[in-house]
C-alpha cells in the first residue's frame, strides 16, 4: 500500500517536471496569472486608495476581483487593466430593482460608464438573502435578479455580463455524505424557481464556503488536517464510492448534489468566498496565521493544478478568495476582521510566498500624468519664447 502510493507519487512527479518544462518552453502560459480571484472587502476605514490597491493586485497576477458594490473609485482605478470585476448589487437594492426602471437607471449609472475601459463580467444581486429571516427579501430575489438581466438585455450588456446571486453554505439542510446533498425544505419554493432562471440564462449558482466553520464547531469529530487540505485519510461517499480528501470539495458537490435533486445537472457551481482567519476570539478554534496560511496555500496549489471535485472532476474549481484586506469595521467575532491576506499597510498577515507590491503612492490617472506633462510643456514654452524674445 505505501510502496504503491509512494511509486504513485514518484510518478506524478516525473509527470509534473514535464508539465514544468513544458509550461517553461511556453512563456505565454504565465500570462494568464493566477487562476483565483480575491475578495475586495472594504468595511474598513484604513485602507489604500484603490489606485494603489491596482498595483497590488496587479503584483500578485490576480486577475478577477470581487466587489459588494459597485465602486466607481475602484470600477475607475482598474480602468484599462486585465482584471474581470463581480460587482455586487447589496441586498438592502432588491426592493427597488424589481422596478424595471430603477434596474435600467442602476445599470446605467454604476456599470456603463464603466464597462468599455473596465471588465464587468458578473452582477451578483444580494449576498446570502436565504440566510436572512427576512421572507420579503426572499421573495424579491428572484423578481430582482430578472429585472436586472432584462436591464442588461435592453442595454445590450447581457453577453458581457452574467447575472448570478451569492449564498450562504448554510442554505443546504443536508450535505454528508456529499451526494446526500439538499436544500433546506423551507427554501425549496424559492431556489427552485431560480434555478431554473439560472438555467435559462447559463449563469453559475454561487456559494460561500467556510470549512473553517464546520471545524470550529465540531474540532473533535473534524480532522484539522481534512479542512486544511492537509494530507489525511479522508473519506468516502458510500453512495458513489467517490475519495473525499478535503472538506471544501465536498461541500460543493454537497450543492451540486441538492441542485441535481431539483432537477438541474446544467448548473455550475462556484465559490465566492472562501478562506480561513488568521485570528479569532478565544473560542473560535483553528483560526491561527498557521492554519490560513495552510488552507489558503494549499488551495492556491489546488486551483494552479485546475483540479475538479471528486463529483465533477472535469470542472476546475472555480474560487474568490475572502479576503485580500483585513476589515477592521466589521462586527464581531473577532475572526470577521481577520480574513484578509493583507494588512492595510501592504504587508503580508502570513507568509503565502506571493510577492505582492503596494505601493506608497501611485499618480492617480493617466489624465493628470498627462496634465502635469502639459504643463511642464507649456511653461518651457513660455520660458523659452521669453528667451527668445530678449535676443
Ligand atoms: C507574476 O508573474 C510574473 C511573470 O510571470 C512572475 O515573475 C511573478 O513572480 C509573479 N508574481 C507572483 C506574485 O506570482
Ligand atoms: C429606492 O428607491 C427610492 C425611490 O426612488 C429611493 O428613495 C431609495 O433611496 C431607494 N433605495 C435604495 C436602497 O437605493
Ligand atoms: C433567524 O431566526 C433564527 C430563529 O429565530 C435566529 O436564531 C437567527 O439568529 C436569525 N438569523 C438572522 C440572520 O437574523
Amino acid at each position: 500500500m505505501a510502496n504503491s502510493r509512494s511509486a504513485m507519487i514518484s510518478s506524478f512527479f516525473f509527470f509534473k517536471v514535464i508539465l514544468l518544462l513544458l509550461t517553461i518552453s511556453d512563456s505565454f502560459v504565465q500570462i494568464r496569472g493566477l487562476g483565483v480571484g480575491i475578495n475586495y472587502g472594504q468595511i474598513a476605514n484604513n485602507l489604500p486608495s484603490p489606485s494603489r490597491v491596482a498595483v497590488l493586485i496587479n503584483s500578485l497576477n490576480v486577475s478577477r476581483v470581487k466587489l459588494y458594490d459597485a465602486d466607481p473609485n475602484v470600477l475607475a482605478a482598474f480602468s484599462n487593466s486585465n482584471v474581470e470585476f463581480v460587482i455586487g448589487l447589496g441586498s438592502e437594492y432588491l426592493q427597488n430593482m424589481t422596478d424595471p426602471f430603477k434596474a435600467q437607471a442602476w445599470i446605467q449609472q454604476r456599470v456603463q460608464p464603466y464597462i468599455s475601459q473596465t471588465k464587468i463580467t458578473s452582477i451578483t444581486v444580494g449576498n446570502e438573502v436565504f440566510n436572512s429571516n427576512d421572507t420579503q427579501l426572499m421573495q424579491n430575489l428572484l423578481p430582482a435578479m430578472k429585472t436586472v438581466y432584462g436591464a442588461l438585455v435592453n442595454l445590450g450588456l447581457n453577453q458581457q455580463v452574467t447575472v448570478t446571486s451569492a449564498h450562504s453554505f448554510n442554505i443546504l439542510g443536508n450535505s454528508f455524505p456529499p451526494s446526500s446533498g439538499s436544500f433546506r425544505q423551507d427554501l425549496v419554493q424559492y431556489i427552485q424557481p431560480l434555478l431554473n432562471f439560472h438555467a435559462e440564462i447559463k449563469s453559475p449558482f454561487l456559494i460561500n464556503a467556510y470549512p473553517f466553520f464546520a471545524y470550529m464547531y465540531s474540532p473533535n469529530e473534524i480532522p484539522l488536517n481534512y479542512v486544511l487540505f492537509q494530507p489525511n485519510s479522508g473519506m468516502i461517499d458510500p453512495n458513489t464510492n467517490l475519495h473525499y480528501d478535503n472538506m471544501l470539495y465536498a461541500q460543493i458537490d454537497a450543492v451540486y448534489a441538492a441542485i441535481k435533486q431539483l432537477g438541474h445537472t446544467d448548473i455550475e457551481v462556484r465559490i465566492s468566498e472562501t478562506g480561513w482567519p488568521s485570528k479569532g476570539d478565544p473560542d473560535e478554534i483553528g483560526a491561527s496565521p498557521e492554519n490560513a496560511n495552510l488552507y489558503n496555500g494549499n488551495l492556491l496549489k489546488r486551483i494552479e493544478q485546475k483540479q475538479g471535485t471528486p463529483a465533477k472532476p472535469s470542472v476546475p474549481v472555480d474560487i474568490y478568495v475572502f479576503a485580500l484586506f483585513n476589515e477592521n469595521l466589521k462586527p464581531d467575532p473577532a475572526s470577521e476582521r481577520n480574513y484578509g491576506l493583507y494588512y492595510p499597510d501592504g504587508s503580508p498577515v502570513y507568509n503565502l510566498g506571493l510577492q505582492g507590491y503596494l505601493p506608497d503612492m501611485v499618480i492617480e490617472s493617466k489624465s493628470n500624468a498627462l496634465s502635469v506633462g502639459f504643463i511642464v510643456y507649456v511653461v518651457s514654452w513660455l520660458i523659452c519664447s521669453w528667451e527668445i524674445s530678449r535676443l
